[in-house]
């Protein structure tokens, strides 16, 4: 690529002036710095993508998200910003500082959320009818990367917080009784913490899994905040897990759909068998902007302001839970052992579909989602203390009314116990047939069925429908289930 583009023309020393009188407190985060310098040294580009930093692109869209992101809106192996497969360039230096961010011996950028992330790994770690063992409450990705690999799954289940009609935590004497029962196993798989904030004793369960010989995968989506602040749960990075997901974009201050997947220092997975699973997995045309998100999240989370909108998040969601606390009718989940910034609650004589549709419709307040019993809100580095006084001041006002009951359609959560009767992949690709759904029950799924958010699997291929499965497909008329 040769040319400047004559209008724009900068001289480098100019640039380095101006970005480092701007940024001289920057935290040190390479592939942003490179985006800066390749934002303000423009090439007369022939390549992908084709609208060519903005200009051959609707100027509505360009008007609504702005011509500076589309200006710097380019994929990998342009402009000396490097690679990700394999990572090269300022992509690998920011993938380096994450991984000592983070406690990990190696981290990989990730632009398809988690759920490459966890594709990845099921492909990299598990084979054709290797035994594994998994968390009920898994989101969905997990399974299908078992799909894919085929993988045989045995399943963990939660405990169940009934009360709240959601998983709790997986206890460690269950991760060790079903180690002892099959001595096959060689993957234990769980999420850690639960959407709802619930934490499992994760140090107990890579302990047993050492003892056993079994590699520890902890999709640790929801907790990626936690090694930047002492007042959050030990991440499994520090617990002993062999692999760590973290969805940076769900809490983390990423841009959406940028995850990282981490290998523990003393993980017993190949470097190279991950390497090469993301590679095959993952798009060959990665965002630089998410990519660049990835290392501005870490970045911040390192540095002093970000330490201090995390610091917030925590004060805001202490106060909320000790202002709750005086609010007639409110109940809020409050297990021993939690991420305190997910406030999970619920409000007497209403469900939490319609305590969702009272906070949006009267209040214009958004929350992250609403089960038949409650309701999840997040206290983000994003949220300030006025927002959770007004939220304060809404459950103070909604708590003194009384609501008519409205005809919503409740999403209910029924924590089931599968009856699994054949292999998830075989189940998968097993001759199948469409049939109504009142029929249904004793057929075998070949449907994965999740609650999403959070993508939790209600019924999967190869388990038998029963009658507690047909409240939760109010929005199915048909079920595709296993030819007979
Ligand atoms: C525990 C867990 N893992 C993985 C995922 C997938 O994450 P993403 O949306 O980043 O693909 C989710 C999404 O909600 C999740 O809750």
């Amino acid at each position: 690529m040769t040319g400047m583009v004559e209008n724009n023309k900068i001289s480098f020393a100019s640039i380095k002036e101006n970005f480092f009188e701007k940024f001289e407190k920057m935290p040190h985060a390479p592939l942003v710095e490179a985006m800066l310098n390749y934002k303000k040294a423009p090439m007369t580009g022939f390549h992908i993508p084709g609208h060519n930093r903005g200009c051959g692109i609707l100027p509505e869209f360009s008007n609504l998200v702005g011509s500076d992101v589309l200006s710097i809106d380019t994929t990998d192996e342009f402009d000396n910003l490097g690679t990700l497969h394999p990572a090269s360039g300022a992509i690998e230096k920011a993938q380096i500082l994450a991984a000592q961010a983070f406690g990990a011996r190696k981290t990989y950028f990730v632009t398809g959320g988690s759920t490459i992330a966890n594709l990845a790994l099921a492909f990299a770690a598990t084979s054709p009818f290797d035994e594994v063992l998994i968390g009920r409450n898994c989101h969905r990705s997990v399974l299908t990367g078992l799909i894919i690999s085929g993988a045989k799954v045995n399943w963990v289940i939660p405990k169940k917080l009934s009360d709240w009609a959601i998983f709790g935590n997986i206890e460690a004497s269950d991760v060790e009784e079903k180690l002892k029962n099959n001595r096959n196993i060689k993957l234990v798989w769980i999420t850690n913490p639960t959407y709802e904030g619930v934490v499992s004793d994760v140090k107990k369960i890579a302990e047993i899994c050492k003892r056993y010989k079994a590699a520890l995968i902890v999709d640790e989506a929801h907790g990626c905040l936690w090694n930047f602040n002492s007042k959050f749960p030990k991440t499994a990075l520090e617990l002993g897990a062999d692999a760590v997901v973290h969805s940076l974009h769900k809490t983390g201050g990423a841009m959406t759909q940028s995850s990282m997947l981490h290998i523990s220092k003393n993980s017993k997975f190949e470097d190279e068998k991950i390497t090469h699973a993301l590679k095959l997995l993952h798009t060959t045309s990665p965002s630089l902007l998410l990519l660049a998100s990835l290392d501005a999240a870490r970045a911040n989370l390192q540095s002093q302001n970000g330490r201090k909108m995390l610091e917030n998040a925590i004060e805001n969601a202490l106060y909320f839970r000790l202002e709750a606390k005086k609010i007639e009718k409110l109940h809020v989940l409050s297990e021993d052992n939690l991420d305190i910034t997910k406030i999970f609650l619920k409000v007497d004589g209403l469900s939490g579909v319609e305590l969702e549709y009272i906070l949006e419709h009267d209040y214009k307040i958004e929350i992250e989602s609403a089960s038949d019993e409650g309701v999840l809100i997040l206290s983000n580095i994003g949220n300030t203390r006025a927002e959770f006084e007004y939220l304060i001041n809404c459950f103070k006002e909604i708590s003194k009314k009384e609501y008519p009951k409205k005809q919503i359609n409740n999403k209910i959560m029924p924590l089931i116990d599968p009856e699994i009767v054949m292999n998830l992949r075989e189940a998968y690709f097993a001759p199948k047939e469409y049939i109504d759904k009142n029929n249904a029950v004793g057929r075998i799924s070949s449907e994965v069925v999740a609650l999403c958010p959070p993508g939790i699997s209600i019924l999967l291929p190869g388990e038998i429908i029963k009658k507690e499965h047909l409240p939760y497909l109010f929005s199915y008329e048909k079920i595709e289930v296993i030819r007979e």
